[in-house]
C-alpha cells in the first residue's frame, strides 16, 4: 500500500500548546496567514488514559471551520490501544492527520507513563507509534518528541524509534525534558535528527523572529520549522509582515469576541488575552514599558483599552458562562 502522503501546504507550522491553540486562536492564526508560509497546526493534546476518547470531545478539538492549511489531531496517551481507537474516531470525523504527543514534560503526562515520559522507552513509542498506523493506515501519523528525557544521549533512538512505527514527520522540539522551556535552545540536536531519520523532519524550539524560520532549516536540514511561544507574541511572524498597533489590537479584538462566542465567561475571556499579552510583541501594542500594566489591569480595564486601541465599541461580554 502507498505510504499517505503529508497534506502539509507550507513549511512553517503552528505549535500545539495546551490552552491556546484552541479553535478561537488557531483559527484566527490561520485566517491570517498563507497558506503557502502556514502549511500546518495542530490541536492542543487530547488526553487518552484508559479509555478512548469520544468523537464529540474530538470534534470540539478540530473546531467548526476547515482551511487549506491542514490542523492535526494531537494525542497524548500511553495505551496503545485506547489511543489507536481515538486516532480512528479523529480521523472518522474529519482529522487530516494524527499527531502523537512524546513531549508533554507535565506531573500528569509522567504519572501516567505518557509524553515525555515514553522518551525513556523508545520501544514503547514504536509499539505505540506503530499500533496507532495500523488503525488509521490511510492517514498520517506524525509525532512530536523532545531530544530526550534527562539528556540528549537517546535522541537518535527515539527519532528512529517514531520511524520504525511508521511516523510519517518527525517534530523534535530540541530541548530535553529536563531542561523544560528554558531559553536556549540546542539546534545542533535538530541536526542530529535530520541524519538520523530519512522522513521529514520538523524543528522546534527557540525561534524568535520570521528570519529564524528559514536560519533553522538552513542550519539543520530539517524540511519544516514549528513556532511555539514566538507566535504568541506575533501572529504573523510565519508571513514576516509587520502590523501596526490597531492591526495588532485587532486580532486581540477578534480572539476576545471569538472566546466569548465559544462559550468562555468574561473573566475567562480576559485570562487568555492576558496569556497572549504577557508575549504580545506585535505592532508595538505591548512594549516592555507597558506590559506590567496590561497584565495588572482588571477585566474593565483590559477590555476597555484594548478596544479602544482597535478603534472599537467596548463589548458586552456575558459574566457568566453560558
Ligand atoms: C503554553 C504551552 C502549551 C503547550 N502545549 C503543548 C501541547 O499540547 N502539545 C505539545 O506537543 N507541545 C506543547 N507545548 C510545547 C510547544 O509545542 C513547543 O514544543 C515548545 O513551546 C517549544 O517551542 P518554542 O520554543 O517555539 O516555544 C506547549 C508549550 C507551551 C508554551
Amino acid at each position: 500500500m502507498e505510504l499517505p502522503i503529508l497534506p502539509f501546504t507550507g513549511p512553517w507550522m503552528l505549535a500545539p500548546m495546551e490552552g491556546v491553540t484552541e479553535p478561537s486562536f488557531r483559527d484566527l492564526v490561520l485566517t491570517r496567514n498563507d497558506p503557502r508560509e502556514l502549511g500546518g497546526a495542530f490541536t492542543e493534546f487530547v488526553r487518552v488514559v484508559r479509555h478512548a476518547l469520544p468523537a464529540r470531545t474530538l470534534r470540539r478539538h478540530l473546531g467548526p471551520h476547515r482551511f487549506e492549511t491542514p490542523v492535526g489531531l494531537q494525542i497524548m496517551g500511553a495505551d496503545p490501544d485506547a489511543v489507536a481507537e481515538t486516532a480512528r474516531r479523529a480521523v472518522a470525523v474529519g482529522a487530516p492527520l494524527v499527531d502523537l504527543n512524546f513531549g508533554c514534560p507535565s506531573k500528569g503526562a509522567l504519572r501516567g507513563c505518557a509524553g515525555s515520559a515514553l522518551l525513556d522507552d523508545p520501544p514503547a513509542i514504536e509499539r505505540l507509534v506503530s499500533r496507532v498506523v495500523r488503525a488509521v493506515p490511510e492517514s498520517p501519523v506524525t509525532a512530536k518528541i523532545r531530544a530526550g528525557g534527562e539528556n540528549d544521549g537517546e535522541l537518535e533512538d527515539i527519532a528512529q524509534a517514531a520511524e520504525a512505527g511508521g511516523a510519517r514527520l518527525l517534530t523534535v522540539h530540541c530541548r530535553t525534558r529536563a531542561e523544560g522551556y528554558r531559553d536556549s535552545a540546542d539546534w545542533e540536536r535538530l541536526r542530529r535528527a535530520v541524519e538520523a531519520v530519512s522522513i521529514p523532519v520538523c524543528g522546534n524550539g527557540g525561534i524568535e523572529g520570521h528570519s529564524d524560520l528559514e536560519r533553522l532549516r538552513n542550519e539543520t536540514g530539517c524540511r519544516y520549522a514549528m513556532v511555539g511561544r514566538a507566535a504568541l507574541a506575533d501572529p504573523w511572524i510565519f508571513s514576516g509582515r509587520r502590523v501596526d498597533r490597531r492591526e495588532a489590537a485587532g486580532f486581540l479584538v477578534d480572539y476576545a469576541r471569538a472566546l466569548s462566542e465559544a462559550g468562555f465567561p468574561r473573566r475567562g475571556v480576559v485570562a487568555r488575552l492576558k496569556q497572549l499579552l504577557r508575549h504580545w510583541r506585535a505592532g508595538e501594542l505591548v512594549t516592555d514599558a507597558s506590559r506590567s500594566e496590561w497584565l495588572s489591569a482588571d477585566e474593565d480595564g483590559v477590555l476597555s483599552r484594548l478596544f479602544a486601541e482597535a478603534g472599537e465599541a467596548p463589548p458586552l461580554f456575558s459574566r457568566s458562562a453560558s
